[in-house]
Formats: C-alpha cells, structure tokens, sequence
C-alpha cells in the first residue's frame, strides 16, 4: 500500500495547485479551479473502469461496477472544496482515498458497487450555510438553499447554471435506493491521535453545531470630535461580546464558540465603526448543552445593545445536530483497523464532515487519520505516509467485512 499512499499524498498536492487565489489553497463552491480538480479526478476515475458524472449540485460521482449488474452500493466520499488559505488534504484527502481503494482493487470486483463521490461544498464558504453537496444527496438541498446569494448576489441556483448544471435536475442526485452506507476518510483536525501516537481514529460521533450572523448597529461618526459619552460605537460592543462568547466556551465543558469573522462598517481609522456583522459558530456534543449556550450569547448581545443604545439582529444559517455514526459499521471498523495490525482508539468529531448529513438516511462510518501538529484549516496541515496506508489498509479490511456482512 505504500506506492498507493505516496501518490494519494503527492495527488493532493497536485490538487491543492488548483486555487482561487495564487500563493494559497483557497477553493470554494463551483468556482473554476473546482472544474480543474473534477478533470484531473475524473481521468483517474476513468482509467480505473470507473463511470463519471457531476450531479446538479456539482458532486464529482464515480461508480465502480459491482460482479453483479443491479448490485446495491457503498459510498466513499468527502469534499472538495477548501476554507479560504486552506491546506492540502480536508476533504480532498477522503476522496483521493476512495479512488485509491477502488485502485487496491487491481480490477476486482466486489459485490457492491463502489461510489466515490467528491462533494462540491461542505464549508460554508461561499453561501455562509455548509454541506451543500452531501445536502442533494440527502434530498435536502431545497429551493431556499437554492435562493441564498454569495458576496456578489450570486444564488446558488445561478451558480449551478454558471458552471453548466441544471438545478432542475437536483432530485437526480439523491442517494439511490439501493446504498448500503457511507465511507468517509478524514484528517483528524486535531491531536489527539498524534498525543497516543496512533495512526487512526474510529469516529463514534461528529458533535453538533450552530452557525449564526450577529449584526451590531449604532452611528459612525468622526473619531476626534465625537465625544466618548455620545458615541453609538458597533465595534467596541462587539469586542466586549466576543469576549463574553470566549468566556462561556472556556467555562463551559465541552463547549468551543468562535467568532471568526467581522465586517466593519466604514473600517476606517478615525471613523468610529456604525455597524458590524460578526459571525458566530458553536459546536458542544450535547444540543441542549449548545442551544442553551447559544442563547445566552445571543441574550448578552441583546443586552449589551440596549446598554449602549444600539441594534442587534441576529440570522441563524445552521442547526445542526450532533450525529452518532452507525454503530454495527463502527464496530466492524474497530475491527477492521484491528485486522490491519493497528491499535483501536474510539473518538468524537469536533469538526463538521459530510458524513453527518448522509448518517440520519443510510449507515455511516469514519476513519480519521492522524493530523501531525494538530494542524488543519492552515497551509501547514499534513498527513504522514505510513497513515494513509494504515488507511488504505483499515479501508480495505472493512470492505471485506462489508462483503460478509451485506445486510
Ligand atoms: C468544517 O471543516 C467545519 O467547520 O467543521
Ligand atoms: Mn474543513
Ligand atoms: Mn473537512
């Protein structure tokens, strides 16, 4: 398996070249580098028996044929699309994975058929909202989904018909009747598995999160001559609501809450700032533990606006819930890394994958790999060789199991 790790990891590489913007790994929704990365993918696909198509939401499909014509299928798959100045393997390592295996394959045939599938979207980048390409498969990529606009007021409708897809055509892309379940290697993202010094993780569950736009309004106004006690200031309500929202992540268990963007309005040095919008995004294994926390943050902006005679309003883009991954397939996958010759450790998901959209409609499994550093959403993210063949070699133990076990 070693060769097929070195090109699973110089592949990334090569795909990471593929970018909105040169000098970094930025690759959002249907944006043209996105066309290059199917091309390149696709080719591959092909060379290996495999039939391609893009679905209307812009998922790379791959299917590998079953022995038998009519067979049921397993997905494997992740995203392709990037955070803005990402690194080289979320997302895009799982679906080079998946080609991989069917590469292990050398021509054999299972009997099920292998999908891989190469998701269009799952951050959230360009439309605010995630999972927009595991959403069709899911059937839930509705016409509201469809109407939200980008920076440019660009829907996401038109963004399908811009790169050439009908979203007509949506119903197409759900999941077929006949899956068997879903597959999903993943960078762990963080460091646990390098703290144990193990290679990968089996995903139990994937914790949920909410992702909400805060907006604080009061008046700009010039910097010199606006004295402090008259001042409707967006900016300093904001920085004293940011850092309410990190005190109740560090002080609540479990809990992490980020404020990771703001746009200010004007943004001028000696202007005092008359609006920002500010997003937010809390994630805790338990809803209840993160709904609560949820309104607690957005009652302190409420507050915090009344104290200083400001406007608050507040938009939720995501709710999404925390997801338990099938456990006959986590079990089987324990198992599978055992057979692989390495050691089982059980983990929880702080980050968002595809696979918490498709678990609530076919079983779904997920192998994390060792992240070195901890590093992800950051060009210094890595994987090491010998973990992507500890991977490969998992992946095609648990296939074999999946073979014996076709229920
Ligand atoms: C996806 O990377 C997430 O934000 O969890
Ligand atoms: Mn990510
Ligand atoms: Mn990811």
């Amino acid at each position: 398996m070693d060769h097929l790790a070195l090109d699973v990891i110089s592949l990334c590489r090569k795909l990471a070249g593929f970018t909105e913007e040169p000098g970094h790994i930025t690759r959002t929704f249907l944006s043209p580098p996105m066309r290059s990365v199917h091309r390149e993918l696709g080719a591959r696909m092909e060379q290996l028996g495999m039939s391609v198509n893009i679905d209307a939401a812009g998922n790379l499909r791959g299917l590998y044929p079953a022995r038998t014509p009519g067979a049921r299928r397993v997905i494997i798959g992740s995203h392709l699309d990037t955070v803005p100045h990402a690194g080289a393997y979320d997302g895009i390592l799982g679906v080079v994975m998946g080609i991989a295996i069917v590469e292990a394959l050398t021509s054999l045939r299972m009997p099920f058929a292998i999908e891989v599938v190469g998701f269009s979207e799952e951050e959230g980048v360009r439309f605010g909202v995630p999972f927009l390409g595991s959403r069709a498969l899911a059937g839930t990529l509705d016409d509201s989904v469809l109407a939200l606009r980008d920076a440019q007021g660009v829907s996401v409708a038109d963004a399908i018909r811009a790169f050439g897809l009908d979203p007509a055509r949506m119903p197409e892309a759900r999941l077929a009747d006949n899956t068997l379940g879903y597959l999903e290697f993943h960078i762990e993202q963080g460091p646990i598995l390098e703290s144990l010094n193990y290679p990968v993780g089996v995903v139990d569950a994937i914790v949920g999160q909410s992702r909400i736009n805060v907006s604080f309004t009061g008046k700009s106004g010039h910097a010199g001559t606006t004295s402090m006690k008259l001042r409707r200031d967006a900016l300093a309500a904001t920085a004293l609501w940011i850092n309410f929202v990190e005190n109740l992540g560090v002080s609540t268990t479990g809990l992490v809450a980020t404020v990771g963007r703001l746009e200010i309005e004007p943004n001028a040095r000696n202007v005092i700032a008359g609006q920002v919008r500010a997003s937010l995004d809390v994630r805790h294994a338990d809803d209840s533990v993160r709904h609560d926390a949820v309104e607690r943050m957005l009652k302190h902006a409420r507050d915090l606006a009344t104290e200083r005679n400001l406007e608050v309003a507040s938009e939720k883009k995501l709710d999404q819930s925390a997801v338990q991954m099938d456990p006959k397939l986590v079990s089987r996958m324990a198992e599978a890394v055992k057979s692989a010759g390495y050691p089982v450790h059980h983990m929880s998901s702080g980050a968002g994958h595809d696979a918490m959209i498709l678990a609530p409609k076919i079983p779904a499994a997920m192998l994390f790999l060792r992240s070195p550093g901890g590093i992800s959403h950051h060009p210094d993210e890595n994987v090491l060789v010998e973990d992507v063949t500890a991977a490969l070699n998992a992946g095609m133990h648990f296939l074999e199991q999946w073979e014996t076990h076709l229920d």
